[in-house]
C-alpha cells in the first residue's frame, strides 16, 4: 500500500537500560515507524513490557508507534495501549476467539488495526475480517524472540496475502529474521513494511542509520526503485 518500503525497527533488540535514548536514536537514524513487541509469557514464551513503558517512551518520537501485541487475551488491554500512545495496534489471529470484535474495538478507539498470523497459520484465517484491517502482519519467525532465522515458506504466504487483499488499502508487514539478504524476498512478494530488530540494533547508535539504509537499499532494489 505505501509508496515505498517502510522500515519499522523493533526496540526488542535495543538496550533496555536506556530505552528512551534508543527510541530517539532510531528515529534520527531514519526509522519510518517504531515497532513495539509486547509479550506476556503466555501466548509467547517470553515477557517484555506493557503500556506503562510505552507511555514513558512516547514523548521521545513523533513516528508511528507500531504496537505488536503477543498477548492472550488482548481485548482487556486494548484501551490501555491506545491511551499509552500506540498508533497502530496489531493482535494475533491465534490469540482469541473473537478477532472481529478485537479489530472493531481497536478502530473504535481511534487507532489503526492490524492482525498478525504465525508461520503455521494459513492466510484464510483473516479472509473474513479484511474490511476491518489497516495492516496484515505475516510473521516470518515464530514470535517470542529476536535474532531467529527467517522461515522461507512465509514468502509464499506474503504473496497469497497480497492477492487476497486485492485493491484494499491494507499494508503488509513482515516480522522476524529480516536482513539485507531476506528483505528483497519479502518485498518482491508484496511486503510494504519491514520489521527488523537485531539487524538494526547492532553496533553503536552511529551504525543504526547504516543498518536501516542497507535494508532499505536491498528492499528498493528488489522492486526496481532507485535508492
Ligand atoms: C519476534 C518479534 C520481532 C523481533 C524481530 O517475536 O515480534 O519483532 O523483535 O527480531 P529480529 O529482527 O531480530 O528477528
Ligand atoms: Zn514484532
Amino acid at each position: 500500500m505505501p509508496g515505498k518500503t517502510l522500515i519499522s525497527p523493533s526496540i526488542l533488540s535495543s538496550d533496555f537500560s536506556k530505552l528512551g535514548d534508543e527510541v530517539e536514536a532510531i528515529d534520527r537514524a531514519g526509522a519510518d515507524w517504531i515497532h513495539l513487541d509486547v509479550m506476556d509469557g503466555h501466548f509467547v514464551p517470553n515477557i517484555t513490557f506493557g503500556p506503562q513503558i510505552i507511555k514513558a517512551i512516547r514523548p521521545r518520537s513523533k513516528k508511528r508507534f507500531d504496537c505488536h501485541l503477543m498477548i492472550a487475551p488482548a481485548d482487556p488491554y486494548l484501551a490501555a495501549f491506545a491511551e499509552a500512545g500506540a498508533d497502530l495496534i496489531t493482535v494475533h489471529a491465534e490469540a482469541g476467539p473473537h478477532l472481529d470484535r478485537s479489530l472493531q474495538t481497536i478502530r473504535n478507539l481511534g487507532k489503526k488495526a492490524g492482525v498478525a498470523i504465525n508461520p503455521a497459520t494459513p492466510e484464510i484465517a483473516i479472509e473474513h475480517v479484511l474490511d476491518r484491517l489497516d495492516l496484515v502482519l505475516v510473521m516470518t519467525v515464530n514470535p517470542g524472540f529476536g535474532g531467529q532465522a527467517f522461515i522461507p515458506a512465509t514468502v509464499e504466504k506474503v504473496r497469497r496475502v497480497k492477492a487476497m487483499i486485492g485493491g484494499r488499502k491494507i499494508a503488509i508487514e513482515v516480522d522476524g529474521g529480516i536482513t539485507r539478504e531476506t528483505a528483497p524476498l519479502v518485498v518482491a512478494a508484496g511486503a510494504d513494511v519491514l520489521v527488523a530488530g537485531s539487524a538494526v540494533f547492532t553496533g553503536d547508535a552511529g551504525a543504526y542509520a547504516r543498518n536501516i539504509g542497507a535494508i532499505r537499499t536491498a528492499a528498493d532494489a528488489a522492486v526496481g526503485r532507485m535508492a
